[in-house]
């Protein structure tokens, strides 16, 4: 609730951006969401694993579940980001939908890996808010992805030409059709794609992305950021530690977005260590199917 409002002039304003996006004022929440309908990919433990411990380094506190019930408006408010991690399939109930999207419409932010593009198929601001649906992909092969577009906080470690072993996935539509910027890019003549070539996905060929504005309904507020990438395959993905920081800086990036509340003061989603709220997102996880993980933020430094 707001008590007052303050009139700035432009050089307190400039101040107050410098120091929102410069200083964490709260540790960051992000729930990470791994559940599968449809194909599962063995190394999701290994990913969860590998954003958990990064977590204190991070500023990040990671929860973690595969249950629907999970979506809930109280719950998902208190995350600064939803993370969703190689999901497939109908991975929520139309109760669960409904949480995301009021979620999404509060500024909620957005991290999507590899096969979260292959769910909520027919969920429209699902669709909008990762930015393209998963086509197909040929054979696991090593291939080169390129770094694109401007500067960003997920590609700025990468050499310009990465060699990685992974899924080079094909898209349905092309992310720049919602307002996406693609920054990595699949290097088609370094590695064998027998088709269908998709030609609707555009050039060059999108690998990972982001949006300023994600899904969220604009009026009265600011949509969140969105953030995905399309690598992430195979457990030796996720203990390479320039994969990570290319997964982590796009996280980063996230988190810095104007709505949440480890950044901003008047952040509309997220984690509010002032709040004194009655019990957090892992204290109410007893029911859950999945144990849900989180990093002790005492243990950083
Ligand atoms: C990947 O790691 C998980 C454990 O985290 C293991 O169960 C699985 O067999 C591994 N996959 C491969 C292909 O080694
Ligand atoms: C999604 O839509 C397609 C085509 O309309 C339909 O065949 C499919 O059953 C739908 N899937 C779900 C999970 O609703
Ligand atoms: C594929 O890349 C991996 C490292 O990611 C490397 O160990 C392997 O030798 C490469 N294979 C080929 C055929 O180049
Ligand atoms: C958040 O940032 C966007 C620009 O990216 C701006 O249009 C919007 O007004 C900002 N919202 C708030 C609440 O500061």
């Amino acid at each position: 609730m707001r008590t007052s409002s303050v009139v700035l002039n432009t050089a307190a304003i400039a101040l107050a951006i410098m120091s929102e996006t410069s200083a964490q004022s709260s540790v960051a929440r992000i729930l990470i969401y791994s559940a599968t309908r449809d194909f599962r990919h063995d190394s999701i433990p290994t990913a969860v694993d590998a954003l958990v411990a990064h977590g204190p380094a991070a500023n990040i506190t990671f929860d973690h579940t595969e249950d629907q019930t999970w979506f809930t408006d109280d719950r998902l408010q208190q995350y600064d980001a939803l993370l969703f991690l190689s999901n497939t399939g109908e991975v929520l109930d139309e109760a669960g939908k409904a949480a995301f999207q009021k979620y999404l419409d509060l500024g909620g932010n957005f991290v999507g890996i590899h096969s979260a593009s292959d769910c909520l198929r027919n969920t429209t601001f699902f669709q909008k808010e990762l930015g393209a649906a998963f086509d197909y992909h040929p054979e696991l092969q090593n291939a080169t992805v390129d770094v694109v577009g401007p500067s960003h906080p997920s590609t700025s470690m990468l050499p310009k030409a990465w060699s990685v072993r992974d899924e080079m996935y094909n898209f349905k539509s092309d992310p720049r059709s919602v307002g996406a910027v693609v920054v990595l890019s699949a290097d088609e003549s370094s590695y064998i794609d027998p088709g269908p070539r998709n030609f609707e996905q555009g050039t060059p060929h999108p690998t990972a992305w982001y949006q300023e504005h994600g899904a969220g309904v604009d009026n009265g507020g600011t949509a969140g950021r969105s953030f995905y990438t399309s690598l992430g395959h195979l457990n030796e993905t996720w203990q390479d530690e320039l994969f990570m920081a290319h997964v982590l800086g796009g996280i980063q990036w996230t988190l810095q977005s104007n709505t949440t509340r480890a950044f901003n003061p008047d952040g509309t989603v997220g984690n509010s260590t002032a709040a004194g709220s009655s019990g957090s997102a892992s204290s109410t996880g007893s029911a859950s199917a999945v144990v849900p993980r989180s990093v002790a933020i005492t243990s950083c430094q």
